[in-house]
C-alpha cells in the first residue's frame, strides 16, 4: 500500500518519477506528490556553501498521478534529486495535505513514507512539546519532524536514531536540502528495493516503477538504512555498521510492465496466461518428467508428513484451497488452509513433522508474513509460492518456488493465480509420486494434460468474445451467485471475489450444496447464477443445484465443457471450455470468470486496474 520512488544522478528527475508513479499506482492511488532539489535563484548564493543552495519544492495532489501530473506541468519544478509518493491513505483523509511529502519545521526535509506508525499520537503529542508545527492528520508527519530533532549534520544517523523510536511498518525516504547530493532511506517491514542506473540511483517500492531505466537491483532488508548519491549506494544497519550486498539482474522486460496495446493491465493479463503458465512449468515439467527441486525434502521426509499447512491470502487462498484438495487426493498428505490474518492470534499449533506453503504473488502481504513468522518461531520448514524475485516472503522463507508470471500491475490478480494454481498441480503431483501414492499411469496421464494445458487456456481466450456478449446482458443483475463442486469450489469462490472487487457488484461463492442451507433465500429474478459444471465426478449434483435455482427465477450462466448437450436446457448463457482431466478443470473454468468481470466492471465504467478502497499488496495489517 503506497508506491515510493526516489532518483539522484546526472538526469532530470520530473519525468522520472511521475512515470515511476504511474507504475506504482497499483499500490495506491488517492492522492501523489513529489520533492525535488532545486537550486535557489539568488546571486548571493553563489558565494555560499553548496548546500544552502538548495530549496525543497513540493507539489502534490488529491486523486490519481494524473492530477499531480496536471498540477507540475505548468510549474518549473524539475531537478537531478527527488522523491515521490502514491498514496493509499491509512491515518487521514485522501485530501492534499495529508498527501506525502511531508516537511520539517524548516522545511529542509521532506519525507515519503509506506507504512503505519502505531505509536505516532505519542510521538506527536513529544515534538509538540518541543514546538513543533503539524499541518496534516497523517501518521507520516513524525518522521520529518523527529529526523529535525535528530539530524546533526549527517540524516543517515538520524534516520538510524528514528528507527529506534518508531514502531509500526515502514519504507521511509527522505531528501535534506542541506545535502543535496544524496537522498536517505529506511525500511521496515514495507518492501524498498535499490536500482542501479549508469546515470543516477533509484529507490522504489517495486521494481517495475524504474524497470525502464535498470533491471540491476539491490533489496533493502529490514531495519536497514541507505544512502545514495549518483554514484554510490551505501548500505548500513540500524547501528550504522555497513553492509555488503551484491546486485542480482532481473529478466523482466519493460513491456511487461506496460499496457502493450491492451486497453486495461487486466485484460492484458488475462490474456498472457497461456504465458504465464508455460513459463511456470518451463524447467520443471518437460516431457513427462517433474523436477522440483526447490522443495528439496527427501522421499522419506515427505512420506512422514504428518500435515502440509497453506497460509495465504484472497485470490492466493482461493489456489491453497484447490491446492488442498489436490494433495489431499493424490498424494494423501492432510492439508489444513490458514488464513494469514487469522493465523498468529490463535496459538497456533505446528506439528513436529508438517510443512509450511506460503503462497502470495506480492511476497509482501503482512498478514502471510507475519504468520509465517510465527509459524517459523515455531519450528516450521516454510516454502514460499510467489511471483516476485527477493520479496520478502521469499527472503524469509527456507525454500522459494517462483511462479513466472511476469509483473502483475492489476490490482486484480489474474495471471499470478492460474500460475500458482500450476506450481499446486505440480507439487501434488510431486508429492504424490513421491509418496508412492499415485499410480505411474495416472502421473503419466496428469503431466500430458498439464503440457497441453496453455494451449485449452488460449483456445478459451480466443472466444473471448462470447463472453463479452454475455456480460452485455449480465452487467445490470446486482446479485450473482457463483456455484461449484468439488474442485469448482475454489473457482466459484475466485469467480465471485473477481467480480465483486472490480465491477462492486454484490457477489458471493458458495459450494452449490450449502444453497439449500441459507443462500437460495436470496434467489429471485434479480440474481444471476453462475454454475461451474464442467464435465466431472459432481456434474449431476450440479445439475440438480442449478435447477433449483432456475426455478426460482434465477438467471443462469453456465460454464461447461465443449460437447456437453444437457447444460443449455438448463441455462440461459453457456460458455464451453475444451475437455481436460477432472482436477485440471478448474484452471481452464476460471479463465471465462475473469473475463466476464472484466467485460461487467467495464460495461459499467469502472477502473479495472485500480478499482475503489484497494490496493495490490496489502502491506499494512
Ligand atoms: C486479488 O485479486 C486481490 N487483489 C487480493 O485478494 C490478493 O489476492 C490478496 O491481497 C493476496 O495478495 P498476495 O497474493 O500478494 O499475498
Amino acid at each position: 500500500m503506497c508506491g515510493i520512488i526516489a532518483y539522484v544522478g546526472d538526469r532530470k528527475c520530473r519525468e522520472i518519477i511521475i512515470n515511476g508513479l504511474k507504475r506504482l499506482e497499483y499500490r495506491g492511488y488517492d492522492s501523489a506528490g513529489i520533492a525535488v532539489l532545486m537550486k535557489k535563484n539568488s546571486k548571493k548564493n553563489e558565494k555560499q556553501a553548496a548546500s544552502e543552495n538548495y530549496s525543497i519544492n513540493i507539489a502534490k495532489q488529491a486523486g490519481k498521478i494524473a492530477e499531480l501530473e496536471k498540477l507540475i506541468n505548468d510549474t518549473h519544478i524539475d531537478g537531478c534529486v527527488g522523491i515521490g509518493h502514491t498514496r493509499w491513505a491509512t491515518h487521514g483523509a485522501p485530501t492534499q495535505i495529508n498527501a506525502h511529502p511531508h516537511m520539517d519545521c524548516k522545511s529542509k526535509i521532506a519525507v515519503v513514507h509506506n507504512g503505519i506508525i502505531e505509536n505516532y499520537a505519542e510521538l506527536k503529542d513529544e515534538l509538540i512539546s518541543k514546538g513543533h508545527k503539524f499541518i496534516s492528520e497523517t501518521d507520516t508527519e513524525v518522521i520529518p519532524h523527529m529526523l529535525e530533532e535528530f539530524n546533526n549534520g549527517d540524516l543517515l544517523i538520524a534516520m538510524q536514531k528514528l528507527l529506534k523510536r518508531i514502531k509500526g511498518s515502514g519504507a521511509i525516504v527522505a531528501l535534506n536540502s542541506d545535502t543535496p547530493e544524496e537522498i536517505v532511506a529506511a525500511r521496515i517491514s514495507s518492501p524498498l528495493v535499490i536500482g542501479i542506473g549508469k546515470d543516477g540511483n533509484f529507490l522504489a517500492s517495486d521494481m517495475p516503477a524504474v524497470l525502464e531505466h535498470t533491471r540491476n537491483f539491490m533489496i533493502v532488508n529490514d531495519f536497514e538504512t541507505i544512502r545514495i548519491k549518483k554514484g554510490s549506494i551505501e548500505i548500513f544497519d540500524i547501528d550504522g555498521k555497513k553492509i555488503t550486498r551484491e546486485p542480482f539482474k532481473v529478466n523482466w522486460s519493460i513491456t511487461s510492465a506496460e499496457k502493450s496495446g491492451y486497453e486495461d493491465f487486466m485484460l492484458k493479463e488475462i490474456f498472457e496466461q497461456p504465458f504465464g503458465v508455460k513459463e511456470t512449468m518451463r524447467g520443471r515439467l518437460s516431457e513427462g518428467i517433474l523436477d522440483f527441486k526447490e522443495i528439496d525434502l527427501t522421499s522419506e521426509q515427505i512420506i512422514n508428513l504428518e500435515k502440509i499447512h497453506i497460509i495465504a491470502c484472497g485470490t492466493s487462498s482461493h489456489a491453497a484451497l484447490l491446492g488442498k484438495q489436490l494433495i489431499e487426493k493424490w498424494a494423501r498428505i492432510p492439508v489444513e488452509i490458514e488464513v494469514s490474518s487469522e493465523y498468529r492470534y490463535k496459538d497456533p499449533i505446528v506439528e513436529k513433522n508438517c510443512l509450511f506453503i506460503a503462497i502470495t504473488q506480492s511476497g509482501e502481504t503482512i498478514d502471510t508474513l507475519a504468520a509465517i513468522r510465527e509459524a517459523k518461531s515455531k519450528g516450521a520448514r516454510i516454502v514460499a509460492i510467489t511471483n516476485v524475485v527477493g520479496s520478502t516472503v521469499a527472503r524469509e522463507s527456507d525454500a522459494v518456488i517462483y511462479t513466472h508470471a511476469g509483473p502483475e500491475i492489476g490490482v486484480c490478480a489474474t495471471k499470478t493465480f492460474t500460475a500458482q494454481i500450476i506450481v499446486m498441480y505440480l507439487i501434488a503431483v510431486y508429492l504424490a509420486s513421491k509418496t508412492g501414492r499415485l499410480k505411474e499411469e495416472n502421473i503419466q496421464e496428469i503431466l500430458g494434460e498439464l503440457e497441453i494445458i496453455p494451449n485449452k487456456i488460449q483456445s478459451i481466450l480466443n472466444n473471448a468474445e462470447q463472453i463479452k456478449k454475455v456480460a452485455d446482458q449480465l452487467y445490470k443483475y446486482r446479485t450473482f451467485l457463483f456455484l461449484g463442486r468439488l474442485f469448482g469450489l475454489p473457482i466459484a469462490l475466485e469467480g465471485a471475489l473477481k467480480l465483486k472487487e472490480i465491477s462492486y457488484i454484490h457477489a458471493e461463492g458458495y459450494a452449490a450444496g450449502e444453497m439449500k442451507h441459507g443462500p437460495i433465500a436470496l434467489t429471485d429474478t434479480n440474481t444471476t447464477v453462475v454454475g461451474i459444471v464442467p464435465k466431472d465426478s459432481v456434474y449431476e449434483k450440479m445439475l440438480s443445484n442449478i435447477e433449483e435455482v432456475k426455478s426460482r427465477n434465477a438467471t443462469i450462466f453456465s460454464v461447461a465443457t465443449e460437447g456437453d448437450t444437457q447444460i443449455s436446457k438448463y441455462s440461459n448463457y453457456v460458455f464451453s471450455v475444451p475437455k481436460t482431466i477432472e482436477e485440471l478443470y478448474g484452471i481452464l473454468t476460471i479463465i471465462p470468470l475473469q473475463l466476464l468481470s472484466y467485460y461487467i466492471a467495464k460495461n459499467l465504467g469502472r477502473n479495472v486496474d485500480q478499482p475503489r478502497n484497494l490496493a495490490k499488496s496489502v502491506t499494512v495489517e
